[in-house]
C-alpha cells in the first residue's frame, strides 16, 4: 500500500484560528481528514512539530514512505538544516504552502528548502495538500 507522510511545521497547528483572513478557517485535523476521504487506500501519516530538531527527525525517518509533504511554515525561508535533511531523502517530496507567498512579504519570496524538494505548491490552501499527494503517488509510479 502506497505511504504519505505530512509533515507540518511551526505555528501550524494553529491553523483555524491563526489569521484566517490568510490561512483560512480549517484546522489541520480537517485537513487530515479531508486527505483521508480523497485517498483511501493511501496510507496517510501526519505530524506537526513547533521544534525544528524534531522536524529534521521526521524528515529523516521519511525515507521508507511512498512521499513526503512539507509545510515548513517560516522555517522555510532560513532553515538550512531542513534543507540538508530533505536533500537526504530520495522519494518524491512537496513543499506546500497554504498562502500564495509571493504575494505576502519579501522574505517569504524565498525559500532555502525548494532546491531540495521536486515540486512547489502554494496559494492553493487545502487544494495544495491534496495536489501534493496525489503527485507523490504518480512521481513514485513513474518507470525508472
Ligand atoms: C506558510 C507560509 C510561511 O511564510 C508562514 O511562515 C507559515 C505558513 C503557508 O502555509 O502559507 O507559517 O508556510
Amino acid at each position: 500500500m502506497a505511504s504519505v507522510l505530512v509533515l507540518n511545521g511551526v505555528n501550524l497547528g494553529e491553523l483555524g484560528t491563526r489569521r484566517p483572513e490568510v490561512y483560512g478557517t480549517l484546522t489541520l485535523h480537517d485537513i487530515e481528514s479531508r486527505l483521508k476521504e480523497e485517498f483511501p487506500h493511501v496510507n496517510l501519516d501526519f505530524s506537526q512539530t513547533d521544534s525544528e530538531g524534531e522536524m529534521v527527525r521526521c524528515i529523516k525517518d521519511s525515507a521508507a514512505y511512498t512521499g513526503v509533504l512539507i509545510n515548513a511554515g517560516a522555517w522555510t525561508h532560513y532553515a538550512y538544516a531542513l534543507h540538508d535533511a530533505l536533500e537526504q531523502i530520495h522519494i518524491p517530496k512537496v513543499e506546500i504552502h497554504i498562502s500564495n507567498v509571493h504575494r505576502r512579504e519579501e522574505w517569504r519570496r524565498h525559500s532555502v528548502i525548494s532546491p531540495a524538494v521536486d515540486a512547489v505548491v502554494a496559494g492553493m490552501g487545502v487544494w495544495g495538500y491534496v495536489a501534493g499527494v496525489r503527485y507523490v503517488l504518480e512521481k513514485a509510479a513513474e518507470p525508472g
